[in-house]
C-alpha cells in the first residue's frame, strides 16, 4: 500500500522502504537521564518510510494520514523549528548534516502505526526512520548507535524536547525476541532474550492526553540533578544511578524530602533492573511480575509521574488472577501500562480491566499485544 501511495504522490515507486520501531520499556523508568541501566524492547508497532532520491536539493515529505506535504531545503535545514509535524524530520536532517553526513534531496512518505501520545515513542520511531532513510540515500556508512545519538540530539537541540537516550536507542537497535539492557552512562548494551512461556505482554493505553508531560518531565530532570549536586558535596558519584541505596540513607539529611524521594526511586529502580534481568535469565516470570508492580509503586509514590488514569489501569490489572504484574511504561502522566498476562486469560483480562477502567475514569482504554521486533527493518521490494 505504501509503495502504491508513494507512486500516486510522487509519480514513481520508492527506491526503498524502511521501518523503525516504537518501544516498550520493560523496566528502568526515569533513570536513563541519570546514567542508569534500562530494559526497553522494540515493538512491531513502527514508523515506515518509503524513500527515493529526487535529484534536487529538497526533501519532499508527506505522511499517509496527512494531506499536506512539506518542502525542506537541505541548504537551510536550521529554519524549520516552528513546523508542527515536520520539525522532527527537519531536525534529523539538520543534525545529520551538522555531523558531516552527505544528504541528497529525496521524496519521503511516512506511515506510522505507533499511536501518537501513547508513551510508546512514536517520535523516536519517526526520527530513526528519517535518519536511516536519509543516511542510506546519501550513501553514508551506517552505525545504528550513532544514529540513535544523533536522533536524540535532534529531539533535544532542534525540537526542544528533553529526553534521555533510551527511546532512540531501542528504536534503532532493537532485536526480535530480545530486550536491550542498555547502560545509559556508557551506551554499552546487551540483548536479553525474552521467553514469556505461556504469557504475553499487554499494552493498555489510558487514552488521556498527557498535557503536563513536558513541564513535569523537565522538573524531574532538574530534581535528580539537584539530588546529585547536593550529594556530590560528600560522595564522589559521577551520576545519580551510581548511588547505592545505603549511601542514600547515610546522606539522606543532605536532601530536602521531595528530592530524597526522587533519588530513592532512582536507586531502587536501578536495583530492580538488575533483579529483573536475573529473573528473566532464570525464567522466573513471577518475580518479573512482582518487579513490575514494585516499579509502578515507586513511580507513583516516590517519583510521582503516574496519575489517576495510569494508577487505575495498574490497579485493575493487579486485581486480575491471570496477571503476573503491571506498571506504567514511558514518561508517564498518561500513555500506557505494560502487563504480563497469561495467554489463556487474555480475553478476560482485556474485558475486565477495560470495564473497570471505564467505570472509574469514564475513558475507554485501548489494548495491544506487544510483539518484540527488530528495531530497523529494510523491507524487500
Ligand atoms: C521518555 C524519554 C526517555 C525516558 C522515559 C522515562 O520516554 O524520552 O528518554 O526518560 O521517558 O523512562
Amino acid at each position: 500500500m505504501i509503495r502504491e501511495r508513494f507512486r500516486q504522490l510522487y509519480g514513481e515507486y520508492p527506491a526503498a522502504v524502511y521501518s523503525a520501531a516504537g518501544r516498550v520499556n520493560l523496566i528502568g523508568e526515569h533513570i536513563d537521564y541519570c546514567g542508569g541501566k534500562v530494559l526497553p524492547a522494540a515493538l512491531s508497532l513502527c514508523c515506515r518510510v518509503a524513500v527515493r532520491p529526487n535529484g534536487t536539493n529538497f526533501l519532499r515529505i508527506s505522511a499517509t494520514d496527512l494531506e499536506q506535504t512539506a518542502l525542506i531545503d537541505l541548504c537551510r535545514t536550521e529554519d524549520y523549528r516552528d513546523l508542527r509535524w515536520w520539525k522532527y524530520h527537519a531536525g534529523v536532517a539538520h543534525t545529520l548534516k551538522q555531523a558531516g553526513y552527505v544528504l541528497v534531496g529525496c521524496d519521503l512518505l511516512f506511515d506510522c502505526t505507533v499511536p501518537f501520545g501513547s508513551g510508546l515513542s512514536s517520535s523516536a520511531a519517526i526520527e530513526v526512520a528519517t535518519a536511516y532513510a536519509l543516511a542510506k540515500m546519501g550513501g553514508n556508512a551506517i552505525d545504528k548507535r550513532e544514529l540513535a545519538v544523533l536522533c536524540r540530539e535532534a529531539e533535544r537541540g532542534y525540537c526542544g524536547v528533553s529526553c534521555g537516550i533510551m527511546d532512540q536507542f531501542a528504536s534503532a537497535n532493537g532485536k526480535k525476541g530480545c530486550a536491550i539492557l542498555l547502560d545509559c552512562a556508557t551506551l554499552e548494551s546487551e540483548y536479553i532474550p525474552i521467553d514469556l512461556k505461556d504469557c504475553v505482554l499487554v499494552l493498555a493505553d489510558c487514552n488521556k492526553p498527557h498535557s503536563l508531560l513536558a513541564s513535569k518531565y523537565n522538573e524531574r530532570i532538574r530534581e535528580t540533578e539537584t539530588a546529585q549536586s547536593l550529594l556530590s558535596r560528600r560522595l564522589p558519584i559521577g551520576c545519580l544511578a551510581a548511588l547505592q541505596p545505603y549511601e542514600l540513607e547515610e546522606y539522606r539529611r543532605l536532601l530536602p524530602a521531595v528530592i530524597y524521594r526522587r533519588a530513592r526511586h532512582v536507586t531502587s529502580e536501578c536495583m530492580r533492573v538488575q533483579r529483573c534481568v536475573n529473573a528473566l535469565k532464570a525464567g522466573d516470570l513471577s518475580l518479573f511480575g512482582e518487579l513490575l508492580n514494585a516499579s509502578h509503586r515507586s513511580l507513583r509514590d516516590d517519583y510521582e509521574v503516574t496519575g489517576f488514569e495510569l494508577d487505575t489501569l495498574a490497579e485493575e490489572a493487579w486485581e486480575r488472577p491471570e496477571c503476573l504484574g503491571s506498571r506504567m511504561t514511558g514518561a508517564g502522566f498518561g500513555g500506557c501500562t505494560v502487563s504480563l498476562v497469561k495467554r489463556d486469560g487474555l480475553e478476560d483480562f482485556i474485558a475486565r480491566v477495560g470495564a473497570g477502567y471505564l467505570k472509574k475514569t469514564g475513558r475507554e482504554a485501548s489494548f495491544y499485544i506487544a510483539e518484540i521486533a527488530d528495531g530497523i527493518i529494510e523491507e524487500d521490494a
